[in-house]
């Protein structure tokens, strides 16, 4: 494949970006030729940013897997689509090339077929890293099924939840997975997922761990049997279902700053055409490289930079089923040798991990195929931004500090590797086609400087087509949570500088989400999770700065009958209850108990202050005289852990 698209230097950048801001239909309509429709769009884009009401490519007809599959068959049929790593470096890879991949991704959509899946239902997906898990999306997408994959570290309680706002129709899992050193029942969690759950109809299984799994009469069926089924008939193909560019093409859940996570939905056309565009020009991906992104396809990050992006382009993509410091913490640089990775992409807290390591565990790697180095989730630090320069990219790879969020859909603003200037912890440009602004809390126009810099909220001012379309089942969400903040402006919940040359810093969330080791966690999620825990009275979360994940939990915890005293044992309880309310990944680093909060008259907590107690601000709290009892300050501030 070529990529008629790609940029090609810094003046080609520049002149693009005055093109996409100019003329946007022009621009995008001028990319969207190069794919596989099966009837042109007859409007590039409408919108308003009130409502909100996106529409890309519309009146376009098309399906993104014979973008992904079917029209690399001819000429790159027998190149290696997905190469499998895993867990164990012990046991056999697994390479598919695009013409295995498409054959899979037919049978298995037969599969869904045959246990009743139609267009428009919501399949759930819970699987660990296999090839199986991108089969699985790749066949709801080619039958026109809406795939909502859930990240296997999540809980019965989150994927239940998951299911009942999605009214979830099936589930595709496996009896277990792999992650380093252990084994995740994913089986026997969505068997208590399914407690009470009245809309599943049928649980396909798929063999990865041979842990023991009860399985139901008439609900539950094996993916090995439902194929051998399907390939006794000899059936390698399936006609792929002529979707609309706007029908939807997966739900995402993600934290917010208030209630439970939402459904992010992403469109069929626009989400392809930008997964594409970013991840050619972003990463400058040549034919005949190998991409490895680290992700896990339960995120965002491996959606588009896994799945869409590279196959859409006919690219050759690493899935690793483990973790970076299994068996050792040489397991990245191993994968990077054995199947000479060009791209690798990871997150600034797996560097910051790795690093801790120090420097033995890339002693005798080469890495010398590395072209060029990604991070991705969360603001990178200039130490590990430098150590990922001279250590692993040799001073060699540029560095693309990509920028983006699950609404995005892609990158909106990085460099683009070797083609546009990097600059530590700075994401720097955004993309052709993306144009952000920083306001001000009434939400206008931060000009004002500061020693050169500009700061303020983040926003964009005009769509793309990788951006968002709705929260699942309740609109009035995303428009509350995206478009009412600042009217006629997407907020992103992040703040910014900018400086005189234009680039973009990302300083963080504004808002209460937090960002631990780059997965997003509402602090009202955490809140309700600890509350749920019989004996708790009342809780507040707050982050903290953390060396390796970047940001830490920290919560203010009001408790009442404390096991005779026994804090110790109460705190170990109290993370057992978020474990099952959420998941291993939002559970609190710290435990304060404390005997109140700091509330305004109102009863409002004033987060500010348990913030910057957290910090370690303890001597300027700021304004404290409208508290209700401002004692209750000096007792949390001794009691700081
Ligand atoms: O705060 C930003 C941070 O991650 C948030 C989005 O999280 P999520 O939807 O889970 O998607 C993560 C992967 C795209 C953003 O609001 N973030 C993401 N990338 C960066 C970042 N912060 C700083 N620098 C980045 N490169």
């Amino acid at each position: 494949m070529s990529y008629p698209y790609q940029i090609k230097s810094f003046d080609e950048y520049k002149s693009e970006y005055q093109k996409s801001v100019a003329d946007p239909a022009g621009f995008w309509s001028g990319i969207a030729e190069h794919f596989s429709w099966r009837k042109k769009w007859a409007e590039v884009s409408e919108w308003n940013f009130t409502e909100p009401d996106i529409k890309w490519f519309k009146g376009g007809k098309l399906n993104i897997t014979e973008n992904c599959l079917d029209r690399h068959l001819e000429y790159n049929g027998n190149k290696p689509a997905i190469i499998w790593e895993p867990n164990d470096p012990e046991e056999h890879h697994r390479v598919l090339t695009y013409k295995k991949l498409h054959e899979k991704v037919c049978q298995f959509a037969h599969v869904l077929k045959n246990n009743g899946v139609k267009k428009g239902d919501r399949v759930c997906i819970y699987m660990g890293m296999i090839p199986e898990l991108a089969i699985s999306v790749l066949a709801c997408a080619r039958i026109g099924a809406i795939h909502s994959v859930v990240f296997g570290g999540f809980s019965a309680q989150s994927i239940a939840d998951r299911l009942y706002d999605a009214q979830a129709e099936f589930i595709v899992t496996c009896d277990g997975a792999y992650r380093g050193a252990k084994d995740i029942p994913l089986k026997s969690v969505i068997d208590d997922a399914l407690i009470g759950n009245r809309t599943v109809k049928k649980v396909i299984v798929c063999t990865r761990t041979r842990t023991p799994v009860s399985m139901l009469k008439g609900r539950d069926v094996w993916w090995e049997e439902e194929m051998k089924q399907v390939e006794e008939k000899g059936l390698t193909f399936i006609e792929a279902e002529e979707m609309d560019a706007e029908d939807p093409l997966f739900i995402l859940y993600t934290s917010g700053s208030t209630g439970k996570p939402k459904g992010v939905v992403h469109t069929c056309a626009g989400y392809m055409i930008y997964a594409n565009y970013s991840f050619i020009n972003v990463f400058q991906y040549k034919p005949g490289q190998i991409h490895f992104c680290t992700a896990d396809i339960g995120w965002i990050t491996g959606h588009s930079y896994i799945v869409y992006g590279p196959l859409s382009a006919g690219a050759t993509t690493v899935l690793f089923e483990g973790v970076p410091t299994w068996p050792d913490a040489g397991r990245f640089w191993d994968i990077v040798d054995k199947y000479k990775v060009n791209i690798l992409y990871t997150a600034p807290t797996a560097i910051r991990s790795l690093m801790g390591f120090g420097l033995d565990p890339l002693q005798g790697k080469d890495l010398s195929s590395l072209n060029v180095l990604g991070t991705v989730g969360e603001p990178i630090n200039e130490e590990a931004w430098h150590w990922y320069d001279e250590h692993v990219g040799k001073k060699k790879c540029p560095i693309v500090d990509t920028w983006w969020q699950t609404e995005t859909g892609g990158v909106l603003i990085s460099n683009l590797a070797g083609i546009t200037p990097a600059k530590p912890s700075w994401a720097t440009l955004p993309l052709p086609g993306v144009q952000p602004v920083l306001v001000d809390e009434k939400g206008d126009e931060v000009t004002e400087a500061t020693d050169g810099v500009i700061s303020g909220n983040l926003c964009i001012k005009a769509p793309w087509p990788g951006i968002l379309r709705t929260t699942y089942g309740d609109h009035e969400r995303c428009r509350t949570n995206y478009f009412a903040t600042y009217p006629g402006l997407y907020f992103t919940g992040d703040g910014a500088l900018k400086d005189a040359d234009g680039f973009y810093r990302i300083t963080g969330r504004v808002d209460d989400v937090l960002n631990v080791s780059g997965h997003r966690i509402g602090t009202a999620e955490v809140e309700n999770a600890i509350n749920m825990h019989a004996g708790v009275v009342e809780s507040a979360v707050v982050g903290y700065p953390h060396d390796i994940k970047g940001q830490g939990i920290y919560a203010y915890v009001i408790y009442q009958g404390m096991h005779g005293g026994d804090t110790e044992l109460t705190r170990k309880d109290i993370l057992q209850t978020v474990t099952r309310i959420i998941g291993p990944i939002a559970k609190p680093d710290k435990i304060q108990f404390v005997s109140g909060l700091p509330k305004t008259r109102s009863g409002k907590i004033m987060r500010r202050i348990l913030r910057k107690i957290a910090e370690g601000e303890l001597s300027n709290l700021g304004d404290t005289s409208t508290l209700l009892d401002p004692a209750v300050v000096d007792e949390i501030k001794n009691g700081k852990l």
